[in-house]
């Protein structure tokens, strides 16, 4: 996809197709009150009529043969006064979306220029780059029929009411472009089966990033090398499968190599089936997402090479399986983690802590500036908060704050919960250091607690991703969040 952006008249701007907006109120958007007067009223009377209506995300494609475009996409915006990031990137979102069912090659989108809360031309450019890109998104089919033909759309433009306002929307356009490219690869990873989705074929996807980005480089090591490295926690959880796991170790460099890095942690259990504490069988097959924090660590560092963002990031990657045999950890065993501590496995379904935890200590030997790890961690996480938002929980309240503005920023949503004293107890353990799982209140605060214990002087926080990481339903599959978040905390930091 080719994105630009333009400013001046719609009635002006050849394209195949002009995205125009239309609010609840049947109040026509600048650009649709251009073109109806071009078109001789024909929008406003389709709105007098009552057959286009502003409802959010509801489209209605025009053809105006004779034009500068061939065609009008009239886009539904809702309220105007409620008009806000979540509300246009929707907007675009179904605008792509229509428009990939169609042949049209090139479209413009005027509802870029239209005023949206809270956003610039940057975020405006950005943030239709990201719903383009999520709107034509096709799932890694594995059929035996050949797959559909793909969307036609090429190229993309935004409008911005301001010829001055053109160098902001384009830096948008192309960080929404590289943030969307590292996205994809999250949902195309998460989206495959856990028997083609492995840990080994984790690392070999590792290995293609490194491969593809000169400033990528990747590290693997197999189950000899975390056994020398004393990782006991991690290949507890790994003992009850027969497919080998992996530690992915990937390394970005985009600044001098003396900068400390920013280190990524992901999740990458590739199958949760909870092992020996058994998982029910309703909803099982949704634990091949379990990796999306890893996937989430790929993407990342995809996005980031496309950039060629000037910091240094490191990946770590924890991958296996979590599945029950005769060789599996059963409930009680006492396991020794790498930073000494050791933990009585409680639930060998609290399984994502006891990978993390080791990841978490191998990480030291970086020397990060900061740590975030990313994990399909809770299901309580999804109790508390739902789909929509990820937990964030940190020992420093000003990353905290500065995770959350940036899911604010990039319209991919987090929310900062408490630790303390009084949840780290609820761990005791009678027979080990403490224990991997407790009661079922609080369980994403007890869960993130148990982190903290191997994240002593480390600036660290914790992204709880088990609601965001897909939908379930008819639509069942990968967001790519929280890729956007990381994103922007990331570029934000350059910035500064
Ligand atoms: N992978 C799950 C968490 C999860 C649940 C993610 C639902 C997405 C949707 C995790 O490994 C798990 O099983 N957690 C347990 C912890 C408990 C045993 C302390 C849970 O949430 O039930
Ligand atoms: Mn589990
Ligand atoms: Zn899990």
């Amino acid at each position: 996809m080719r994105f630009y952006s333009v400013s001046g008249s719609a009635a002006q701007q050849r394209t195949d197709c002009a995205i125009v907006g239309l609010y609840e109120s049947g109040a026509l958007s600048h650009a649709a009150a251009q073109l109806d007067s071009a078109l001789g009223g024909r929008i406003a009377r389709l709105v007098k009529r009552r057959d286009l209506r502003g409802k959010a995300g509801a489209t209605m494609l025009l053809d105006v043969d004779g034009g500068p475009c061939q065609r009008v996409l009239v886009v539904g915006l809702g309220k105007k006064d409620e008009f806000g990031r979540r509300q246009y990137r929707k907007a675009v979102q179904a605008a792509a979306t229509a428009l990939g069912k169609t042949g049209t090659r090139d479209a413009v989108s005027y509802i870029s220029s239209e005023p949206v809360a809270d956003t610039d031309a940057y975020y405006r450019g950005r943030l239709a780059a990201e719903a383009v890109s999520a709107a034509l998104y096709r799932i890694p089919a594995i059929r035996s029929a050949r797959r559909p033909t793909a969307p036609a759309l090429r190229s993309f433009g935004v409008a911005v009411p301001d010829k001055d306002q053109k160098s902001d929307a384009e830096l948008g356009l192309e960080h929404g472009r590289g943030i969307a490219a590292g996205a994809s690869l999250t949902r195309d990873l998460a989206n495959l089966p856990a028997n083609v989705c492995t840990p080994t074929y984790l690392a070999k996807q590792a290995r293609e990033l490194a491969r593809q980005y000169r400033a990528v480089r990747v590290e693997v090591l197999d189950e000899r090398e975390l056994r020398r490295l004393k990782m006991g926690s991690f290949l507890s959880v790994t003992a009850g499968t027969e497919e080998p796991a992996r530690l992915i170790v990937l390394r970005y460099q985009g600044a001098a190599a003396a900068q400390p890095p920013v280190a990524l942690v992901g999740k990458g259990v590739t199958f949760d089936s909870g092992g020996i504490s058994l998982k029910q069988p309703v909803g099982m097959d949704e634990m091949k997402f379990d990796m999306t924090g890893a996937a989430s660590v790929l993407g990342a560092i995809k996005a980031a090479a496309e950039l060629e963002l000037p910091l240094n990031l490191v990946g770590v990657v924890p991958a296996c399986e979590n599945l029950p045999s005769g060789r599996a950890t059963k409930p009680g065993d006492i396991v020794h983690s790498m930073s000494g501590q050791t933990i009585e496995v409680i639930n060998t379904d609290a399984e994502g802590r006891l990978i993390l935890c080791d990841a978490l200590t191998y990480v030291r030997k970086f020397r990060p500036a900061i740590v975030l790890d990313i994990a399909t961690l809770t299901g309580a996480c999804v109790v508390a908060l739902g789909a929509h938002t990820t937990a964030v929980m940190s020992n420093e309240d000003d990353l905290a704050a500065e995770i959350t503005a940036a899911g604010r920023r990039a319209d991919d949503r987090a929310w900062h919960m408490p630790m303390g004293e009084e949840y780290h107890e609820m761990l005791k353990s009678n027979f080990a250091d403490f224990a991997n799982s407790c009661g079922r209140e609080a369980g994403a605060i007890t869960a993130a607690c148990f982190l903290a214990k191997f994240t002593d002087g480390l600036r660290w926080a914790h992204l709880d991703i088990a609601g965001t990481a897909y939908v379930t339903g008819a639509q069942k599959g990968s967001t790519g969040r929280p890729v956007p978040l990381l994103m922007d905390f990331l570029i934000h930091r350059c910035r500064k």
